[in-house]
């Protein structure tokens, strides 16, 4: 048995040999090792921008191939056609998202501000920008606007979760646009920006009502001014309800959605996937805790109170919050209900869409590709970086790329003639149907059943009942929908039930 004491001196020898190595050298090979995991764990992406000599990835347009929207607006969008290259020292999107958060390099922005109270007693801050070198701005009031023609352009910002007119990417926006010379509104969902709850609601992901009134009082007063519509996270979800619903019949010139989360279903099952979506979901029910907080007198009567002060994740706040509020049996009932992604095909007025493929907390399995590929009303733009919402770009960091790309779509958007709902020619009722006739010679067809009885005798793939039609509203069901939702008569339309 010679072999035993030669292997054991042989693996001796290794270590006597391994011992001679200077433990300096195990130091630097450890903190190797630990660099990749921590740059994989970033999901950083410095490497990529080197090999590709900084000049960052290409943007991905995904569009319907006969998309007028494209040829006539998009296609004249360069920062649309080019690449997106993050700030070098910010190659990841979470890192992204923490200078988001902590600095962000916010431009000063000034606003004056609205008190405006809703139908139902509730009370909305509409913050206008005021930077006076910056902007023209509005000084009508809601007395004497009516005598108010000014033509220049109004955006409007509708923040996401926890967001309001101080907000980062919001001011990011605001300062863009204002020194393009339009005006900008910021409006503040309900018991944000400062503002008490003063009636027995608050917003959420679906809630279109305050977006709705605020715009038709804002085309009142200034029916001269193209209306544009930007909204961000939670806001873009709300926003694409507003349009979908309303299709044809919203005052609207263009609108934006960025990191929209498309499918709440779809997000919640990722919050739950890894450490970094559970530090996501935990860090968003904590803010959302804080907006509770600031109106417990309200919200203790309208949620499970208990359970909202209880939750330790983003699922669990709903569960207590918006699911108790919107009077579902679960959140995932309530999240399929919020899916934006099931309305985007009915959007009628042009719509770019712009979200990162790294988004953290909106993720990419959720977006709608084929849902806005063949709506020829909406342009999908995917960049590969970005995070949710950051974007930021230049070795500064002090801008963003999609305000710098939303700004050059809506400026070429503006420059082109009769766009949206201008389009619309007449709309009337025909076979259960609702035809709607645009200018270029498109048809719009929508179908409901008449009576709830035609429901056995269809062989149309008809989803709808036409519940009442009344004032102006015609409340229509659909077969996936628990709650009836109400949409509003087109101006023109006949309907039968009215003759
Ligand atoms: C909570 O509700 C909001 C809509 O108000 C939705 O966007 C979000 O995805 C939901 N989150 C979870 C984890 O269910």
């Amino acid at each position: 048995m010679e072999e035993a004491p030669a292997s054991k001196s042989a693996y001796e020898a290794l270590f006597r040999a391994a011992l001679l190595i200077p433990w300096s050298h195990y130091l630097f090979g450890l903190m190797i090792i630990l660099v990749v995991i921590i740059y994989n764990f970033l999901e950083m992406h410095f490497c990529q921008d080197l090999f590709t000599g900084f000049r960052g990835q290409p943007v991905t347009l995904t569009y319907s191939p006969c998309s007028k929207l494209y040829q006539d607006v998009v296609s004249k969008c360069k920062i649309l056609h080019g690449r997106y290259l993050s700030t070098p020292w910010l190659c990841s999107p979470h890192i992204q998202m923490l200078f988001h958060h902590y600095s962000g390099n916010v431009p000063v922005v000034n606003y004056r501000r609205q008190i405006f109270i809703t139908p139902d007693g509730g009370t909305l801050a509409l913050d206008w920008v005021i930077n006076a070198d910056d902007a023209k701005t509005p000084t009508a009031t809601v007395d004497d606007a009516l005598q108010n023609d000014d033509k220049n352009p109004i955006i409007i910002i509708i923040p996401g979760l926890s967001g309001d007119s101080d907000s980062t990417y919001v001011k990011h926006l605001a300062f863009k646009m204002a020194k393009r010379g339009w005006n900008v509104l910021v409006l503040n969902h309900r018991g944000c920006g400062g503002v008490p709850l003063t009636s027995d609601w608050f917003y959420h992901g679906t809630w279109t009502g305050d977006m709705r009134t605020v715009i038709k009082l804002l085309h009142s007063q200034y029916p001269e001014a193209p209306l544009f519509l930007v909204g961000t996270s939670i806001g873009a979800n709300m926003l694409i309800f507003y349009l979908g619903e309303d299709g044809i019949n919203v005052p609207i010139a263009g609108a934006a959605a960025i990191c929209c989360p498309w499918d709440p279903v779809i997000c919640d099952r990722f919050f739950k996937r890894g450490f970094k979506q559970r530090f996501y979901s935990k860090a968003l029910a904590t803010g959302l805790k804080g907006y509770c907080n600031l109106h417990k007198d309200v919200m203790s009567r309208l949620t499970n109170w208990e359970g909202i002060q209880k939750s330790r994740n983003f699922r669990e706040f709903n569960d207590s919050s918006f699911r108790v509020f919107a009077n579902y049996e679960t959140v995932d009932a309530y999240n399929r209900d919020s899916c934006s992604s099931s309305l985007v095909g009915k959007v009628m007025v042009p719509l770019l869409c712009i979200t990162s493929l790294d988004d953290p907390i909106c993720t990419n399995e959720a977006i709608p590709w084929d849902e806005c590929r063949i709506n020829d009303n909406v342009v999908l733009a995917t960049t590969r970086h970005g995070g949710h919402l950051p974007f930021f770009e230049g070795l500064t960091a002090n801008s963003l790329w999609w305000v710098r790309a939303v700004d050059e779509f809506f400026t070429v958007l503006q420059s082109i003639p009769k766009k949206g709902a201008e389009m619309q020619v007449s709309s009337v009722m025909k076979d259960g149907c609702l035809v709607t006739q645009l200018a270029d010679g498109i048809q719009h067809h929508e179908c409901f059943n008449k009576h709830k009885e035609d429901n056995n005798n269809n062989n149309n793939n008809n989803n709808n009942n036409i519940i009442s039609c009344a004032q102006g509203v015609i409340e229509i069901e659909t077969k996936c929908q628990t709650r009836p939702r109400k949409y509003p008569l087109f101006p023109n339309a006949i309907y039968p039930e009215m003759q």
